[in-house]
């Protein structure tokens, strides 16, 4: 079976700074994919370069293959195209996907700029959709400006935004995170739903670990610019082999259902990014770290969906 999404060795740095260090990733069809890490460790700017909107300036080399189509290499027009028809983002802040001048029904029509409905048909699907997502009367919510919007109201509409081009590939970047705990629970059972009907990927990158037990199939776990242990949700949560997977599972996995589990703080900081270690970029925090570990840890293969970047793991 081919891989609707396929990331191999992807590195971009801004300046300097190393911000994708060699990430791998693959997603299937009807799968949904977590990416977990800690602040700076690189998801955002994973998630930008997947939708194929790297920051201005930044550095980007490797492959990113959605449908078997290479992105990095592509012109910027057919990287444009290609977000058009097959991938779209849910942003952690909605008003980033928006116009604050132009009305949510005039905008939700401009998406559908590559279909061929009519303006009046484009109208009646925006309004389907926003009812879908559960937006309160939506025939109103189309003659509003985002101000006038609620942020549950807003994150909804941005989901019926990236979902009116039916993507292959849905990236959504901390999509609960700017929401109070009841439109968070509301944002999560909407995606659940999503889920059931989205027969593409969906990419969710998160600091709460319930969001990835609620929703997804597998776990990328990221640590400075590298994906340092992949794994079903099961094996991550209930076997996991990285040392920085285990700390962020430190607490009793029994628990990380429920919704309220954001990520644990691991003692030490991040390595500088313009100057990484040659080693484990982990060392300097790992309670295993040993002589080896100055050198670069290999990559073991440990189930045939679990592996982990680690010198200190028993295969
Ligand atoms: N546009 C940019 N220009 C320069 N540096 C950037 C830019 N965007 C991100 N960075 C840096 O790249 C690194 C990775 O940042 P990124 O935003 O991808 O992390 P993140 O995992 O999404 O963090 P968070 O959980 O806080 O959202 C950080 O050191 C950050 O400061
Ligand atoms: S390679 Fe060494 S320092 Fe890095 S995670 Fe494994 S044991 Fe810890
Ligand atoms: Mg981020």
């Amino acid at each position: 079976m081919t891989e609707l999404l396929e990331v191999t060795d992807l590195r971009l740095s801004y300046g300097k700074l190393h911000a994708l260090r060699g990430a791998n990733l693959q997603a299937r069809a009807g799968e949904v994919i977590g990416i977990v890490g800690e602040s700076g460790c690189g998801k955002s700017t994973l998630a930008s370069a997947l939708i194929g909107l790297p920051a201005e300036g930044a550095a980007l080399s490797g492959s990113i293959k959605i449908a078997g189509q290479e992105m990095v290499a592509a012109s910027a027009a057919s990287r444009r195209a290609l977000r058009g028809d097959r991938v779209a983002m849910i942003f952690q802040d909605p008003m980033t996907a928006f116009n604050p001048v132009l009305t949510l029904g005039d905008q939700l029509i401009d998406f559908q700029h590559r279909s061929h409905l009519s303006r009046k048909e484009k109208r009646a699907k925006a309004r389907d959709m926003l009812a879908s997502v559960g937006l309160p009367d939506p025939d109103l919510a189309l003659k509003r400006y985002m101000h006038e919007l609620s942020g549950g109201m807003r994150q909804r509409a941005s989901i019926a935004a990236a979902l009116l081009v039916s993507p292959d590939l849905l990236i959504a970047d901390e999509p609960t995170t700017a929401l109070d705990v009841t439109m968070e629970a509301q944002i999560i059972h909407l995606f659940r739903q999503l889920r059931a009907h989205h027969h593409g990927a969906i990419v969710i990158v998160t600091h709460h670990l319930g969001v990835v037990g609620e929703l997804c199939d597998r776990v990328y776990v990221m640590y400075a610019g590298e994906v340092v242990e992949e794994g079903t949700v099961d094996e991550i949560y209930h076997s996991p082999r990285h040392p920085y997977t285990a700390a962020l599972i430190a607490c009793d996995p029994m628990h990380l259902e429920v919704t309220d589990q954001r990520l644990p703080t691991i003692p030490g900081r991040l390595p500088d990014l313009t100057n990484p270690p040659r080693g484990c970029a982990f060392a300097s925090r790992c309670v295993k770290a040993a002589a080896i570990c100055a050198e670069p840890p290999p990559r073991k293969r440990l189930s045939p969906t679990q592996a982990a970047l680690c010198h200190r793991i028993a295969e």
